[in-house]
């Protein structure tokens, strides 16, 4: 039986000055369904989700819901007819309690008297219904980024959600909890809420949604029932071409070492210790909050180690600030690439020459010229899509923020490089990009560290992986004994 639509977009488009952000789209999304809607970095899948939840005004098209037609919604029409947005950037106040955050701006009782009672007790029961054990009480900068996006789930479902929509959920999130938000996906589903489901993982796709619709430059390319179609279609569909191996082969023999670290210890990581050489890529494997990121900023100065003993080409080295990486040629590639990653009220071009400009000494027009030649060459090979590089990085997609953050670092040259999570938010045609510039990194002798929570990325790219738990190395594993088991296993600490 054909499922009637909850929701109809027709014909909308938006643009956005040089780029058609939205050309002539038109989709529905039907009652009880879970919509997954995928497609490159750029491609506008942002954008439509913004005209859904008012935070913009299309130039064209209408909207039907209910059988009334709207040319454009707002956040408070969206939120009365029962629309909500999950974005990556949670909207959550930090040192309010759970309870407080659910019901903010609708919170139980008169004007005067704010019956927090009443919310907790509410916000307990939607956490029932969502099967999940938050304290209703907790400060929310407490919880971890999992329950930060199960409150704001919450949130929704306080206000009789009608259509969920979820930007990106799953990106910071680990395979377990990954598993639990898709549980809840689906018991919303079941009490008849209509979902849309934003992803850069196929897997994913497959998992938990039941239609899909491909976005290719701002249009609708393919819309297929998710049991009907397969991967490869898809991918095809969103770059346009076909990708036949995800991982690019990589045949450079390792050289000698280069970066070896003992027994470092600080905040939140006890006794790490490894090696890294020329050409190679070692992968490092943990659950969220392992002590990998930490590792990592300890290692570049980005926060004081307490101890432990790092040596570079064999000769022990003091590094107390980024800067001092940086002159040393080590390079970090955060993950949190808002925070740490790029200004994003400067140009492209700016933020990938920001590391350049370090080590071109003098200002002179030569020099600039070069900049400008590392720049659009860099933003070519990425594909970072954009009318220009004096594009605003805030104006830019999320996932081509994150390239912007890796062409900065390519940019710099250095010897070791450690990418903390290279491809969240990136789509798969960027991806192997990404994979291709990695090896050419390591044919160059270049030392790559590789911090990632996706477990075929790690084990499709790696020569080693060190895996952490809870702080501590607990193993380290040749190609030889690699599998997605073992490193479960050491990862969850079971051996
Ligand atoms: N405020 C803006 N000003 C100018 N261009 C913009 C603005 N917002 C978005 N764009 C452009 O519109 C296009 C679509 O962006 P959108 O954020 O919808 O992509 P996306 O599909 O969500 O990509 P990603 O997977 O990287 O998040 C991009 O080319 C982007 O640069
Ligand atoms: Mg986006």
């Amino acid at each position: 039986m054909q499922e009637k639509a909850l929701l109809e977009l027709r014909h909308i488009s938006k643009q956005y000055p040089g780029v058609l952000a939205l050309n002539d789209v038109s989709v529905n999304f039907k009652k009880n369904e879970v919509h997954g809607l995928i497609g490159e970095n750029g491609a506008g899948k942002s954008t439509l989700i913004k005209v859904l939840s008012g935070a913009i005004t299309p130039d064209r098209g209408e909207i039907i819901l209910d059988g009334n037609t709207y040319t454009g919604m707002t956040p408070y029409l969206a939120q009365n007819l029962g629309i909500a947005v999950i974005y990556q950037e949670f909207n959550l106040l930090p040192s309010l309690s759970v309870a407080e955050n659910v019901f903010i701006g609708n919170m139980h009782g008169n004007r005067l008297f704010i019956d927090r009672r009443k919310c907790e007790e509410k916000t307990a029961e939607i956490f029932k219904r969502m099967c999940i054990n938050i304290n209703p009480r907790t400060p929310v900068r407490e919880l971890s980024v999992a329950y930060k996006q199960m409150v704001e789930i919450a949130k929704a479902l306080s206000k009789n959600v009608r259509l969920l929509i979820m930007d990106e959920p799953t990106a910071p999130l680990t395979t377990n909890e990954t598993e639990i938000l898709f549980d809840i996906v689906r018991g919303l589903k079941k009490e008849g809420v209509t979902v849309i489901f934003i992803t850069h993982r196929l897997v994913e796709v497959f998992a938990v949604t039941d239609r899909v619709t491909v976005m290719r430059d701002g249009a609708m390319v393919r819309e297929a029932a998710t049991g009907e179609i397969s991967r490869d279609e898809l991918i095809k569909a969103m770059v346009g071409r076909q990708i036949n191996d995800t991982y690019p082969k990589r045949d450079c023999p390792l050289g000698k070492p280069v970066l070896e670290v003992t027994e470092l210890h600080g905040k939140g990581v006890k006794g790490i210790n490894f090696t890294v050489h020329e050409g190679e890529i070692l992968g490092f494997a943990g659950l969220v909050g392992a002590g990998r990121t930490e590792t990592m900023r300890f290692l570049f100065g980005a926060d004081k180690k307490k101890s432990g003993v790092v040596k570079l080409n064999g000769a022990e080295i003091h590094i107390r600030t980024p800067k001092d990486s940086v002159a040393l040629g080590i390079g970090l590639i955060p993950e949190d690439r808002k925070q740490h990653g790029v200004v994003l009220g400067f140009p492209i071009r700016w933020n990938i020459s920001l590391t350049v400009l370090k080590l071109i000494s003098r200002f002179s027009f030569l020099n600039m010229l070069k900049e400008k030649k590392i720049s659009e060459k860099l933003s070519a090979s990425l594909d970072i899509k954009t009318p220009g590089i004096m594009q605003l990085t805030r104006n830019l997609s999320g996932g081509n923020q994150q390239k912007v953050v890796l062409a900065k670092w390519l940019a710099a040259n250095c010897r070791i490089l450690i990418f903390d999570e290279p491809t969240r938010g990136i789509d798969v045609g960027a991806r192997y990009e990404i994979y291709k510039l990695m090896n050419n990194l390591c044919a160059q002798k270049k030392a790559i560290i590789m911090v990632s929570s996706d477990m075929e990325e790690l084990l499709g790219m790696s020569d080693r992986i060190i895996v952490l738990c809870e702080g501590r190395q607990t193993g380290a594993l040749t190609k030889e004994s690699f599998s997605q088991e073992t490193i479960l296993k050491l990862a969850s600490g079971q051996i």
